[in-house]
């Protein structure tokens, strides 16, 4: 057979882990050949293509990035786009598409299986909030960067007696933040999916000195503080083509408030694509090469419209509807049964 791949949105450790597995086992298996597509949904919009053989994935398994680059294009949002897809792939011979992403570059492919094209799609984010599966590879490693991160600032902070802001990545799911500040002792965890007040954040923070430590405050950068704390709201920025706001800015707001409510120094470190960087741990290596393993036999299994999930320990095909539908948030509950911690 002849297969596309592509991989979209923010890149994630452990893309070309899976590149490396469905291209291997695809030539090994089944003589296929592939088309590697650049730039996510930019590379089938514009004709961007690149050779994708066994030499071209050696020695990419513990490489961060993706050999095929990325982009946050959206067909969808382009005149003639889906159109343009749908015939250069029949120019070019595709038979099936496999695309690897997140919430929106597996959006586009489910829209995509309604019109026909044959799709595939492997789940990643950092941010861990694709439905339909246990997990997706790049949290791991961007948790343990993160946690690598807060065990440092723990120490520096004790010297100079300073409250230490670590802000994460999380648009609208707070995974990162809820790991990495548990696996990293943090004093307050702030997360996207509850509001929080900044007078009790404050209060954490006094008895935390009182206590002779240091706080650490881990904040998702997409938290927001309830209205009472900051009236009309901040947090809002530019907008992609799938129209997120790009975030930034809560940190340096909760550093400035806890300075002026408790007279205390905060500093604040924003991790920003540090946590997207690198070479993926792993779990993640062994994650995203099962899911590319699996991938490739579900193309050979004539299936479409799917996406290969963690379910346990075991990989399974869930619809790309399903996956899509809705974000995987964190619960209130979960939230709630870190809270003892706090202070
Ligand atoms: O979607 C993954 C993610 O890492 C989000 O957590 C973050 O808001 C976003 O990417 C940042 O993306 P960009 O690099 O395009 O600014």
């Amino acid at each position: 057979m002849r297969i596309g791949m592509l991989t979209g949105g923010g890149d994630c450790p452990g893309l070309n882990a899976v590149i490396r597995a469905v291209v291997r086992k695809g030539v090994a298996e089944h003589g296929d050949e592939f088309v590697g597509f650049r730039d996510g949904w930019k590379g089938p919009l514009e004709g961007l293509t690149m050779t994708l053989g066994v030499p071209e994935v050696r020695g990419i398994l513990p490489r961060g990035g993706t050999i095929l680059g990325s982009s946050r294009t959206n067909p969808f949002a382009v005149e003639g786009g889906v159109e343009t897809i749908i015939a250069r792939l029949e120019e070019l011979g595709i038979d099936a598409l496999i695309a690897i992403g997140g919430e929106d570059t597996l959006g586009v492919a489910a829209k995509l299986h309604e019109r026909g094209v044959r799709v595939i799609g492997v789940p990643k984010t950092i941010d861990n909030d694709l439905d339909a599966t246990d997990y997706t590879f790049g949290f791991d490693t961007a948790v343990n960067i993160a946690t690598e991160a807060i065990d440092r600032l723990h120490t520096t902070a004790e010297s100079h007696h300073r409250a230490l802001i670590v802000e994460v990545m999380g648009r609208h799911a707070g995974w990162i933040a809820l790991h990495s500040g548990l696996a990293g002792g943090a004093n307050v965890i702030l997360i996207p999916e509850v509001r929080f007040s900044i007078e009790r954040v404050c209060a954490y923070v006094e008895s935390r000195f009182k206590s002779q430590y240091a706080p650490i405050i881990v904040v998702a950068e997409g938290a927001l503080p309830d209205e009472a704390s900051a009236p009309g709201g901040i947090n809002s920025g530019e907008a992609d083509a799938f129209g997120h706001a790009r975030l930034g800015g809560i940190g340096d707001w909760l550093a400035r408030e806890i300075e002026q409510r408790t007279g205390k120094e905060a500093r604040t470190m924003v991790l920003g694509h540090i946590q997207r960087g690198g070479t993926p741990s792993a779990f993640d290596r062994v994650l995203a090469t099962r899911f590319g393993l699996h991938a490739i036999d579900a193309v050979h299994d004539g299936e479409s419209g799917i996406m290969v999930a963690l379910s346990g320990t075991d990989i399974v095909r869930v619809p790309l509807s399903a996956a899509v539908a809705k974000l995987k948030t964190v619960d209130a509950a979960r939230y709630a049964e870190t809270e003892v911690l706090f202070g």
